[in-house]
């Protein structure tokens, strides 16, 4: 495994790689990896010929008081995964390679984010498209891999590729759980352990929302004060947001007759973690 610091160095490493007539799968984290990441990385290396991991905690897509100073980091653990995994080139770009000063240009995303993590995150996705479209510009990817834990992002990025015209693939990947359905975070270490064992709440939640579409209800509105109640019951956590739209458009919807996504956001005392379920209606 490859490991570049130097934006130059990936961009001649991938025109190489290119000329060979060899594909590149991307994978973008901010590290602490976990098996989510693991599986993003499993899925390209057997898609691609070539695979590059990137991490880079961006401060771009951080808002003040959010929690960028401790967010968990630990790169020799992730190096070897990396390597194990099969990454051929991890890329350990700086904060000072990557904004070297502030940006001259900058993105901001119009639709899909005044609402759900948008919403309370502002300025948050235009952090993540400012940095998505330097990474695309350096990995020069055919493929690139997002969890579906974060579909609004998905989202976002299936807008910045059509917008932007990106010649690149996405590819949306399931998330990956613990055993009791709590969706894999590197958040979930900052939980104590009654919150730990709240947390599964919210995944059951949301599909007792699921259920209810299942069931016949079509109205977006029942479903969200039922799995308010229900998520109330089960944990002391503050909900953040409940909403269900339609996906991956992002607009509310008000009967359930396309495919949609059912979100929730939960504060706990040091983390705010989020989850979701998308499907249609039957
Ligand atoms: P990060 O939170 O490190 O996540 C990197 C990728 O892993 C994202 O696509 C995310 O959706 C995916 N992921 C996280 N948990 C997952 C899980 N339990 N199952 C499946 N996939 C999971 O998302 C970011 O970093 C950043 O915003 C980034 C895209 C790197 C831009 O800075």
């Amino acid at each position: 495994m490859k490991v570049l610091g130097n934006i130059r160095d990936v961009q001649q490493h991938v025109k190489q790689v290119k000329k060979e007539g060899r594909t590149v799968g991307f994978v973008p984290t901010m590290g602490y990896l976990h098996e989510g990441h693991l599986k993003l990385i499993e899925t390209a290396r057997s898609e691609n010929d070539i695979v590059i991991l990137s991490i880079f905690v961006n401060p771009l897509q951080f808002g003040a008081g959010e929690d960028l100073d401790t967010y968990p980091r630990d790169e020799e653990r992730d190096r070897n995964l990396a390597e194990e995994h099969g990454v051929d080139v991890l890329f350990l770009p700086t904060t000072a390679m990557m904004y070297p000063e502030p940006m001259s240009i900058q993105l901001s995303v119009t639709k899909r984010t005044d609402v759900l993590c948008g919403k309370s995150r502002p300025g948050h996705f235009d952090g993540v498209a400012a940095v998505l479209t330097k990474l695309f510009n350096i990995v020069m990817p055919d493929q690139a891999y997002f969890g579906m834990k974060d579909a609004q992002q998905v989202a976002v990025v299936d807008a910045l590729i059509n917008d932007f015209n990106y010649d690149i693939q996405l590819v949306p990947v399931a998330t990956v759980r613990e055993e009791d359905g709590l969706a894999k975070s590197s958040r979930n270490v900052h939980l104590t352990a009654g919150e730990r064992d709240e947390a599964p709440a919210i995944q059951e939640s949301l599909q007792a929302g699921r259920q209810m579409v299942e069931d016949g209800e079509r109205s977006p509105a029942r479903i969200i004060e039922s799995v308010t109640k229900f998520l109330e019951s089960r944990t002391r956590g503050r909900i953040d947001y409940i909403e269900l739209l339609s996906y991956p458009e992002l607009t509310s919807v008000d009967v359930i007759d396309r495919p949609v996504i059912l979100a929730a956001a939960v504060f706990y005392e040091k983390a705010r973690l989020i989850d979701n379920v998308v499907f249609d209606r039957n």
